[in-house]
């Protein structure tokens, strides 16, 4: 196909560099984008008497039936066409003659893919703003279900101290509603810099209306320098690193799921539907969505990086290193789309152990602290309280007891300050329960969190 911009050029392009400067293959997802731009700036050229009426009609028709045809089938992107610009510009030009050749009037393919890729992006964002709201809650259901299920806390992996699993739970919840907020917070930025009419990079003669066509294609705002306006990629690097906290935050709650559903921990144990077995092993089941999500961060942090290693040396304004952002996003967008659509589903439907979380936060002396509190209410510095309790713990390990079956006589021992309401103190309903903190395990925090949940899901 011969390039709309052969006029200087005597020889055409080589195969092998036609191809690799391509870049329809993976561009042709934005044709709604596309269309719709181009829709809106044909309207704008009509308005301002730079097209007439007529072929503003002629255009929109044609547009529209390449937008229908393409829906429907009847028309395949031509991966002969370098990308997905031009062939919207030729199909358009093939089907309606002259005034085709009329929309390219005071714009550019810079602008035209800056604006593209981000109106393709608040679709996606959308998406995946709908997603993070149902894992919300899947999680808010969870820890409802489970607001009086004890397990023990953990730091450096070891059991640390009693917590809910409710408040387990909810501590990801958390994330995920800050990972909601940086995403609109990112989207805003990126709604109040439409670059559409900054054309090549220096903007137009044309007595175009940049703040019209904006606003038409449900911007904020233009972007007010026509360089940055072509240049401009922070928005898909902001994404990106939304895009990669979420998945971080996944791939934590992953790893838990991985390990409360081993034999060791036998926290959870997951729906058939979301398990594989092994090839070898029959008693096998194992967790590979979890572990697939937790793997496909990796490539999401990936784009990321190439990304801002791709922009990091580029002169203004425009580039061609440029048209390798949307590998990386539409990567990107894929994954974390993928990975809420199983993870969602998989955490709803595992089931729940409690009496094995509850078996767990019985060892490992997770009351120690609970007890070196009862000391200190009792009067007993904390330092010297904790030393003490460290002393008792030895001697139950040595001894092979739990601190709830430490008689009283041997506490007596190591303290008069002890007396028989200690045991009442150190069960482990009592030390979630008095655990009152603002945020912490006590179920007054817990219904909080659930309520912050709740509205947040029933905002917006
Ligand atoms: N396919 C190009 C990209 O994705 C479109 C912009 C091309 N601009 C140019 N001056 N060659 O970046």
């Amino acid at each position: 196909m011969d390039k709309m911009w052969a006029g200087r050029f005597q020889k055409a392009l080589d195969k092998e560099a036609d191809d690799f400067n391509s870049s329809i293959h993976f561009d042709c997802r934005m044709y709604k984008q596309d269309i719709a731009g181009s829709i809106v700036h044909a309207e704008m050229l009509c308005k301002q008497g730079i097209i007439t009426a007529k072929e503003k009609l002629q255009i929109i028709n044609g547009l529209s039936s390449i937008l229908e045809d393409l829906q429907n089938g009847v028309l395949s992107f031509d991966m002969d066409a370098e990308d997905i610009h031009m062939f919207v510009e030729s199909e358009l030009t093939k089907r309606i003659g002259d005034a085709g050749k009329k929309l390219h009037t005071a714009r550019s393919r810079n602008d035209q893919v800056a604006l593209d890729i981000r109106m393709y992006l608040m679709a996606e964002c959308d998406e995946i703003g709908g997603l993070l709201k149902e894992l919300l809650k899947a999680i808010r259901d969870l820890a409802s279900e489970h607001k009086n299920d004890i397990m023990p806390g953990y730091t450096h992996l070891q059991r640390a101290q009693p917590i809910t699993f409710a408040h387990h739970v909810l501590a990801y919840a958390m994330m995920f509603t800050r990972d909601f907020k940086r995403l609109i917070d990112a989207l805003d930025r990126m709604y109040e810099n439409c670059p559409i009419g900054s054309c090549a990079l220096a903007g137009t003669t044309y007595n175009t209306d940049r703040e019209w066509e904006a606003e038409s294609l449900g911007f904020s705002g233009i972007s007010l320098n026509s360089i940055d306006g072509v240049s401009d990629r922070d928005f898909c690097a902001e994404l990106l690193s939304c895009f990669a906290i979420i998945m971080m935050h996944l791939s934590r709650f992953s790893e838990e799921i991985i390990l409360w559903s081993s034999w060791e921990f036998k926290f959870i144990e997951l729906d058939d539907s979301y398990t594989t077995g092994s090839s070898i092993m029959p008693q096998k089941k194992n967790p590979d969505m979890a572990e697939l999500v937790r793997g496909k961060t990796g490539r999401v942090y990936g784009d990321l990086m190439a990304l801002l290693t791709t922009l990091k040396g580029l002169p203004l304004a425009y580039n061609k290193d440029m048209q390798e952002d949307k590998e990386a996003i539409f990567d990107a967008v894929d994954t974390v789309k993928k990975c809420l659509k199983v993870f969602t589903p998989m955490l709803a439907t595992m089931r729940v152990l409690p009496d094995n979380m509850r078996k767990a936060a019985g060892k490992g002396f997770i009351n120690a602290t609970d007890l070196a509190d009862y000391l200190v209410k009792k009067g007993m510095p904390f330092r010297t309280a904790y030393k003490k309790v460290g002393e008792i713990v030895a001697y139950c390990i040595d001894n092979g007891l739990i601190l709830e079956t430490v008689p009283m006589e041997k506490y007596k021992e190591f303290d008069p300050l002890f007396d028989n309401d200690l045991y009442n103190e150190i069960s482990l309903d009592t030390c979630v329960e008095k655990r009152i903190s603002a945020g912490g395990t006590g179920a007054a925090s817990v219904e909080k969190q659930l309520e912050y949940i709740t509205e947040f899901l029933a905002n917006d």
